[in-house]
């Protein structure tokens, strides 16, 4: 069997003495799409954070592998350049930094991690551009500092530049989906859809059956009180928007 691109066994965390992650259980093979759905609160995104090295979180129990390598062992700089690509709920602003300059050094920190040499401007610029035609989104905006002063959507689309540029082995893609107008969901879901390849697995949290019909999942998981308590096929989605939570709360206790 080859080996799973994440693996999250049994994973605790908890946050000032309140626990949050309660026992996740997850495996994601090479190539699949899979989707988390939950009720606000549930813990979606604290699963994000911990996988991401946030250091706000204390891991009580569990471990997690990434392609087979000790994940929560690395600083949150390792994780990155071992393929794992976070899209943030709140993408964060950093003022003073131009989005082309922050791209341009997560891509060559990546290289730099795989062995490979740093990229030239010019090289880096072509890149750009080709994925931004590729995807449909406008290169200007990476003049201005990262995130600052985006609109929700303009967040989003940049967060989808990114991730094609970066190429990343795990994708986690924390409600991409909120907020954006139906063209912006459209260039979310080709970023993504086109991103889609065998060597790469994406997890994609969302609250909306809706963005499921445009990228659509291997496996749909419940997350219910801080952990997984049902996987199914994209059908279990359709369930969950015609019935709504109730069936799954207490699941698994
Ligand atoms: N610093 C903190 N102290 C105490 N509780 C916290 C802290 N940070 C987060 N929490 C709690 O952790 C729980 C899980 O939050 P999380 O953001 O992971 O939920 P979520 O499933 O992503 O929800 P949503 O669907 O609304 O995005 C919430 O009840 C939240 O209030
Ligand atoms: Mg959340």
């Amino acid at each position: 069997m080859t080996t799973p691109i994440l693996e999250i066994r049994n994973l605790h965390a908890r946050i000032e003495d309140r626990e949050i992650l309660k026992g996740v259980n997850l495996t994601i093979p090479a190539g699949e799409v899979h989707a988390v759905m939950g009720r606000n609160g549930s813990g979606k995104s604290t699963l994000s954070y911990v996988l991401a090295g946030k250091e706000d979180y204390e891991i009580t129990e569990g471990e997690v592998l990434l392609d087979g390598q000790d994940l929560l062992a690395m600083e949150p700089f390792e994780r990155a350049s071992a393929g794992l690509f976070l899209a943030f709920q709140y993408p964060i602003e950093i003022p003073g930094v131009a989005t082309m300059t922050f791209l341009k050094a997560a891509m060559n920190a990546q290289r730099k991690a795989r062995g490979e040499g740093e990229m030239t401007t010019p090289d880096f610029m072509r890149a750009v551009k080709q994925a931004g035609t590729e995807l449909n989104i406008d290169t200007e905006m990476l003049k201005r500092p990262l995130n600052v002063g985006f609109s929700g959507g303009e967040k989003k689309r940049a967060e989808v530049l990114q991730m094609a540029l970066l190429q990343p082995k795990m994708c986690i893609l924390d409600e991409t989906d909120s907020g954006l107008d139906i063209d912006a969901l459209q260039v979310v879901s080709k970023g993504v859809n086109a991103l889609r390849s065998a060597g790469r697995s994406m997890l994609v949290i969302t609250h909306y059956q809706r963005l499921l019909n445009h990228i659509v999942p291997d496996v749909v998981h419940v997350f219910s009180d801080g952990k997984i308590v049902e996987s199914g096929d994209k059908d279990l989605a359709l369930q969950l928007e015609a019935k709504g939570y109730a069936d799954f709360d207490g699941a698994a206790a």
